[in-house]
């Protein structure tokens, strides 16, 4: 019988990777349930390498149920293939799954009511390297409050886990000196991945659960 990561059988863990993706496309948790298109869970395998997390869906991605899917979507895709990476290989989401009306950034309520819909993700995906466009996912999952200036092409452990901090795309488009610096950052992370390559997939010594260390964090 094939397994996935731990002990539980495949078909299992695959009821459970769709359970989970029809609870967000059915959510109500928050008033971005009233105005959302629909939801829009992420893409990419369940069994991902890298796990890319953005800040939420804009208009585009609202109308496609697809992450990353318009303008800076496209900018991200170029990054991602210059770099060596494919766009197929990698889980690709955000840290609120429904739109934010006028694209304005998600309010800590609504981050804080999908969280343990993107924790659910990546303690199933249990990936190598986790990377955070923007501000937005490096405050939530790093909870790290320095400027994007500082802290994107770094590399931090958190209880044993890689996260890797980036500039959003679409900063890219408002900005253009700042593609090449996105670029050299793409070229990072595919070292930090290739990096990880030869690593095994069990849970380290010592390791918490994701979900276990992000609620003792938020304390
Ligand atoms: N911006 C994001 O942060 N996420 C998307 O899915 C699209 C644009």
């Amino acid at each position: 019988m094939l397994f996935v990561k731990s002990d539980e059988p495949m078909t299992q863990a695959s009821d459970r990777w769709e359970k989970l993706r029809q609870e967000i496309l059915v959510c109500q948790r928050c008033p971005l349930a009233q105005s959302r298109t629909q939801a829009v869970p992420g893409v990419g395998p369940p069994t991902a390498r890298l796990v890319i997390i953005g800040e939420a869906p804009g208009y585009r991605e609202d109308v496609q149920g697809e992450p990353f899917v318009g303008s800076a979507g496209k900018l991200l895709t170029k990054l991602l293939e210059q770099a060596g990476i494919k766009r197929e290989s990698v889980f690709i989401t955000n840290v609120v799954k429904c739109r934010p009306p006028e694209n304005r950034q998600p309010t800590q309520s609504e981050r804080k009511s999908c969280h343990s819909y993107l924790i659910r993700q990546l303690e199933h995906i249990q990936p190598k390297v986790i990377a955070l466009v923007g501000r937005v996912p490096t405050e939530t999952l790093l909870e790290t409050r320095g400027s994007m200036g500082a802290l994107h092409g770094k590399s931090f452990e958190r209880n044993g886990r890689t996260f890797f901090v980036m500039y959003h795309p679409a900063a890219g488009l408002y900005n253009q000196t700042l593609v090449p610096i996105m670029e050299e950052d793409m070229r990072k992370l595919k070292k930090l991945l290739e990096k990880t390559a030869d690593s095994g997939d069990q849970q380290e010594e010592g390791q918490l659960p994701l979900s276990d260390f992000f609620s003792n964090q938020k304390k």
